[in-house]
């Protein structure tokens, strides 16, 4: 059982280390490259969130609070108010588990109630697990840009 939370401005140590935790193919995927470790800028952006054009949802066990095993945000685009682009990871041990659907759909909610009709996400073209989350999101309605090794998908939000 986990719980989930908006991410808090004291999160760094934690964010940290759930990221240094992941598998290489993990940190690969969600950052679209190699990127062993975070640092401290990346940190400071990834939490100083202001809960309005950049908002973040953090799972925790409920046995454990301080142990953050996956992270979902968005971002609003600076040009197109009503779109923003999403970016999710969820712990290796946690994975398959539901986790990534249950945080998303918290998320596309947060970005409705924000006035966000559209979710684009770049995900590797090979990220099977990614895709699928997309096609739970939105089954139908997506516009896809394939631009070598990586997919731009892009999906209308229910209102
Ligand atoms: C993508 C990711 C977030 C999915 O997290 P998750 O908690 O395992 O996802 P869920 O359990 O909610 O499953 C979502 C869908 O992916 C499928 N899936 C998850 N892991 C899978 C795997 N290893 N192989 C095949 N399908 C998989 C599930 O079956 C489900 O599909 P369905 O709804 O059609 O049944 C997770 O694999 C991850 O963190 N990967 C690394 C970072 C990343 O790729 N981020 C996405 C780009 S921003």
């Amino acid at each position: 059982m986990v719980h989930i939370r908006p991410i808090r401005a004291d999160d760094g140590a934690r964010l940290n280390e759930a990221y240094e935790r992941l598998s290489p193919e993990s940190k690969y995927r969600r950052f679209l490259g190699v990127k062993p470790r975070l640092t401290s800028s990346d940190t400071r952006y990834l939490v100083q969130v202001d809960g309005r054009d950049h908002v973040a949802l953090v799972a925790t066990p409920l046995d454990d609070p301080e142990s953050i095993i996956a992270v979902a945000r968005f971002i609003r685009s600076e040009q197109d108010s009503r779109a923003a682009e999403w970016a999710i990871v969820v712990g290796d041990p946690y994975q398959q588990e539901g986790l990534a659907t249950a945080l998303l759909e918290r998320l596309a909610r947060a970005a409705a109630e924000r006035g966000i009709t559209r979710f684009k996400a770049t995900m590797l073209a090979d990220n099977g697990p990614a895709h699928r989350l997309v096609r739970s999101l939105a089954p139908g309605a997506t516009r896809e840009r394939h631009l070598g090794t990586v997919d731009e998908i892009e999906v209308e939000l229910a209102s």
